[in-house]
């Protein structure tokens, strides 16, 4: 087989690949994990494309509200998932998806009371100007029928994004995702900015922002390809989790519109409730966007994504190409999507994660107060990122203090990763249904893990 050429490397900044953060890597751990049938068959199978968690890859076998019980027997409280939010495999959120599937399940082109439905409690959490609902499989399809959309109704078609920014896997998508890149640079039409810190602005975080956005659009003129829009995940998971204080987009969102262009929120990540003081993380910005793409959390598990959108963009890119997905929007995802909104209505999943959320940052910063490494807390309601530095200045720029910790993390039965330009960021996020007695475990952990790792 003729072996393919190595491109030349031309390093994107130094921002660490967002795969690469608590990966199992072979090179390393092979010889450890030898005998692991599993993850010899994963490795064969999916070859280098595979991504595992953790140095020692763990099998799963089941998983139950916050908890997941691996093969061993052994069970993990899950601090990492943004997926099954209401609970993993919450009961009403089953009973509902397979009660649908074993009566009906089509594509969208039918008509179906339950689809519709949905689609009206969903529109019902947006503000009014988003008056269409279209639905997809994945959050990066629905970024990339966002960008379409935008690029479409501006005739431009420069892009800004952050600095550590994910937002999926299509071709166009991937191009507007610096962590996604290993090697290579971003296109032309895309310019990143530094995202919203204290790190990069200083205190005045909002002004610094607009001025960073202002930069990049006169970047995007000069190069010929206008604004057509700026995205960001309105909660900057992939950044390093940056929420507060509220409203710091404002300025910066302003600015892209009187420059013509377009404001995506993804809310991919921050939606459906998870920093508890909203439904939506850029409601806590007091924002206006024009598309807002959603995905994650959606349907507990199950493939949901989609957007919110502005009906006349909509109708714009329509007159080019249409949009059709055959598996979104079928009657096994709404009844799904239907239930996972009941589960948070019901179970006032927003008002425990702002509960739950307070009592699990005055834990942490009771570790804080002890452990002078932990030099940074942030986040909102049930998302929260946690700096650790060797020498307790932020910014640490090895991430491996936070390796250590989420591999010893690990070993007392918590679940955790890390975001950050280098990787030096704790990135919690538990399911939305959490209990105060969870919590105490997991600081207990966290105590435990840091004295390890010391
Ligand atoms: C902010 C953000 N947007 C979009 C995506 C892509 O979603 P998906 O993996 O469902 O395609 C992700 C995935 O991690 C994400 O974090």
């Amino acid at each position: 087989m003729r072996k393919m050429p190595t491109p030349p490397t031309i390093p994107t900044a130094t921002v660490r690949p967002i795969l690469d953060m608590n990966a199992y890597d072979g090179q390393v751990s092979a010889k450890a994990n030898q005998g692991n049938d599993l993850l010899m068959r994963r490795t064969r199978n999916v070859g280098a494309a595979s991504v595992l968690f953790y140095r020692d890859p763990i099998e799963m076998v089941a998983a139950s509200g916050c908890w997941m019980t691996a093969s061993d027997g052994t069970n993990y409280l899950d601090f990492y998932n943004n997926v099954p939010s209401v609970g993993h495999c919450h009961p009403k959120v089953v009973s509902a998806m397979a009660d649908q599937a074993a009566r009906l399940n089509i594509n969208s082109r039918y008509l179906h009371q339950t689809t519709e439905t949905y689609l009206d409690r969903l529109k019902a959490t947006f503000p009014d100007h988003l008056e269409n609902v279209v639905l997809t499989c994945s959050g990066s399809e629905a970024n990339d029928l966002a960008l379409r959309i935008a690029q479409r109704g501006t005739g431009a078609r420069g892009i800004i994004v952050t600095e550590c920014a994910y937002h999926g896997n299509t071709a166009t998508v991937t191009d507007i995702s610096p962590s996604a890149f290993k090697r290579g640079e971003l296109p032309d039409h895309v310019v990143c900015v530094p995202a919203p810190s204290k790190l990069a602005y200083g205190d005045d975080v909002a002004g610094g922002f607009a001025d960073a956005i202002v930069k990049a659009i006169a970047v995007l003129s000069d190069r010929g390809h206008g604004i057509a829009a700026l995205i960001v995940d309105s909660i900057f998971s992939s950044d390093g989790v940056f929420s507060n204080p509220r409203g710091f987009l404002r300025l910066a969102v302003a600015v892209v519109h009187r420059a013509g262009g377009l404001f995506i929120a993804d809310e991919v990540q921050p939606g459906f409730g998870r920093a508890g003081d909203a439904f939506w993380g850029f409601l806590r910005h007091d924002v206006t966007p024009d598309i807002v793409s959603m995905g994650k959390p959606m349907g507990n598990g199950f493939p949901m994504a989609g957007i919110a959108v502005r009906p006349e963009l909509l109708a714009a890119f329509c007159e080019d190409v249409g949009y059709f997905n055959t598996f979104a929007a079928s009657p096994v995802a709404a009844a799904t999507g239907l239930a996972v909104l009941d589960v948070i209505r019901d179970e006032n999943l927003l008002a425990n994660a702002m509960i739950c959320g307070k009592y699990l940052r005055e834990g942490l910063q009771h570790l804080a107060d002890i452990d002078g490494r932990i030099s940074d807390i942030r986040g909102a309601g049930l998302f929260l990122g946690v700096d650790l530095s060797p020498n307790g200045a932020p910014g640490d720029a090895s991430g491996q203090l936070v390796g250590d910790v989420i591999n010893a993390m690990r070993r007392h039965r918590v679940l955790i990763g890390a975001a950050g330009k280098y990787g030096q960021t704790l990135k919690i996020r538990p399911p939305l249904c959490l209990r105060q007695s969870e919590v105490d475990f997991f600081i207990e952990a966290l105590g435990k893990s840091l004295r390890e790792c010391g």
